[in-house]
């Protein structure tokens, strides 16, 4: 599968977003966006006002890490803002399926993620309607954690089940680990911290891609 390269902004420097985007946006697929509620996880980021700040001509690759994505709004600011694609997580309060309604009746692409302890049975209801689930290979809320490889097995499983299903993975990938998810079957590739960690981010982005070969 064509591996897809989503830088994730929460390592950007906030304060010139727009010059980061530009950056990375001739070597990257996807803008990964990192939304918290501070409940679900304990930071606030990205507001939608933020989101639709950010001028680009990738699409947003938007992830809810909220309790409540529809009765909290996040669902509609976020497409409201440009969204692209709305991956919520099953550890959510909200209905699932009333969320994956609600994302694709604003027309764009529905997703689901599970943090590193829930098993993958718990998305096999979802599997069949999603554009892609997203295996998060740290627990969620900060950028910058070490990789669990304990999740591997999960994308083995999920890859085998849906030979053509885009399946993202995010946290903690670097140009190592990104050779063991990518080995499992991931082939959207989240990293915050490897590559705007980096002075120079498009050789960082280049470094990823070609040890995801
Ligand atoms: C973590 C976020 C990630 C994070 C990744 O909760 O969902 O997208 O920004 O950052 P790194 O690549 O540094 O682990
Ligand atoms: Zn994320």
């Amino acid at each position: 599968m064509r591996i897809k390269i989503a830088p994730s902004i929460l390592s950007a420097d906030r304060t010139k977003l727009n010059e980061e985007v530009k950056e990375i946006e001739p070597c990257s697929d996807l803008i990964h966006v990192d939304v918290m509620d501070g409940k679900f996880v304990p930071p606030v980021t990205f507001k939608a006002s933020e989101i639709k700040a950010v001028k680009s001509k990738l699409p947003k690759d938007v992830h809810l890490m909220v309790q409540h994505p529809i009765k909290d709004g996040f669902i509609g600011s976020c497409s409201d803002a440009g969204a692209s694609i709305i991956t919520i997580h099953e550890e959510c309060r909200d209905n699932i399926d009333e969320a994956f309604k609600l994302i694709k009746s604003r027309g764009i692409k529905a997703g689901i993620s599970i943090n590193p302890p829930t098993h993958l049975d718990k998305i096999n209801p979802y599997i069949d309607k999603v554009d892609m689930v997203l295996i998060m290979s740290v627990n969620p809320g900060y950028a910058g954690q070490k990789f669990m490889p304990d999740v591997l097995p999960k994308i083995k499983e999920l890859r085998k089940l849906k030979p053509n299903l885009d399946i993202e993975i995010d946290g903690g990938i670097n140009k190592e680990t990104v050779k063991q998810a990518v080995k499992a079957g991931a082939n959207v590739i989240v990293a915050g911290s490897s590559i705007f960690g980096q002075k120079d981010r498009k050789k960082a982005i280049e470094e990823l891609r070609a040890a995801a070969k």
